[in-house]
C-alpha cells in the first residue's frame, strides 16, 4: 500500500476528501463505500465543505456502508443507518435511496447478506471504500479469523470491539452481540481502497495490516492483496511502521 503520513486527523480528512472529490468530478454517479465510527469523521466533514465550496453535484453519487449492527431497535440513533443518515447523507448532500445500510433487522437477516453483495453487483463495484481499522485489526467487521475471500455475512463481534464501541451506548451490555458485515472478498472488490488510522492505539493493527504477513488472524493485511490501496495515517498511527 501507499502509506502517507499526515500531522493530524483534519488533514487527513482533507486529503481524502480531496480523492473523494475527485473522483466524483470525474464520475458524477460514483459509488462510495461508506466507514462508520470514529475515524472517517474528519474525511466526511471535510468533504462537506468541499461540496458547499466548488459546488460539487452529488445528486446522482450512490454509497454502501461497510456494516450494520444486528437487532438494534429500529430507528436507533447508534444503528448505522442513523449514523450514515447523521453523519453522511444530510451533511454531503447525497441522495439517500443511493445509500444503502446492510439491513440488521433479524427477521430478514436470511436474505440480507446476499441482497446487499449483488445490489453493489449491480451498482457496478464500489470505486473508492474508506476504511477504518480496528485494534483487533477488523477492516469492516470482519474480526480475526475472517475468510480473506469472505462474502457480506453475519459475525459476531469480538469482547474487544464491543469494549470499543460501548462509548457510544449506554454501556457494554447494550452493544449487539452480532453485525453484519461486508466480507473481505467484497471489499477488496472495490477499485480503490482509503485506509485511515489515527492514534497510538492503532499502531500495533495498521503495522500489522500494511507490513506483517497477509493473514486472516490480521484482516487488515488483505490490504497487501489490493492492487489500489492508500493508506493515510498520523504519526501516532504510524509509530510502529518500519
Ligand atoms: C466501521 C467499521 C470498523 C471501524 C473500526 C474503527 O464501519 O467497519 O471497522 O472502522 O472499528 O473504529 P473507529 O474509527 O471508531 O476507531
Amino acid at each position: 500500500a501507499e502509506v502517507v503520513i499526515v500531522r493530524d486527523e483534519q488533514e487527513a480528512g482533507e486529503l481524502a476528501a480531496t480523492v473523494v472529490a475527485d473522483l466524483v468530478r470525474r464520475r458524477p454517479d460514483a459509488v462510495l463505500g461508506l466507514a462508520t465510527g470514529s475515524t472517517p469523521l474528519s474525511t466526511y466533514r471535510a468533504l462537506a465543505g468541499r461540496i458547499a465550496g466548488e459546488g460539487l453535484d452529488v445528486s446522482r453519487v450512490r454509497g454502501f456502508a461497510l456494516d450494520e449492527y444486528v437487532g438494534l431497535p429500529a430507528g436507533h440513533p447508534e444503528g448505522y443507518r442513523q449514523v450514515i443518515t447523521r453523519e453522511v447523507v444530510e451533511p454531503l448532500g447525497l441522495t439517500p435511496e443511493l445509500v444503502r445500510v446492510p439491513n440488521g433487522d433479524p427477521a430478514s437477516i436470511r436474505t440480507a447478506a446476499e441482497d446487499y453483495d449483488a445490489a453493489i453487483r449491480d451498482a457496478g463495484g464500489v470505486d473508492l471504500q474508506v476504511l477504518g481499522i480496528g485494534r483487533t485489526g477488523h477492516i469492516g467487521f470482519n474480526e480475526p479469523g475472517s475468510s480473506l475471500a469472505s462474502r457480506t455475512r453475519v459475525k459476531t463481534l469480538t469482547e474487544q470491539t464491543r469494549i470499543d464501541n460501548a462509548r457510544f451506548f449506554d454501556s457494554i451490555d447494550d452493544v449487539p452481540m452480532h453485525c453484519i458485515t461486508q466480507g473481505i472478498g467484497t471489499i477488496l472488490e472495490a477499485r480503490h481502497l482509503v485506509l485511515l488510522a489515527f492514534g497510538e492505539a492503532k499502531a500495533e493493527a495498521l503495522a500489522a495490516a500494511v507490513e506483517g504477513p497477509v493473514s486472516a488472524s490480521q484482516p487488515g493485511s488483505a490490504i497487501q492483496l489490493h492492487p489500489h490501496a492508500t493508506v493515510i495515517a498520523d504519526e501516532a498511527a504510524a509509530s510502529r511502521l518500519e
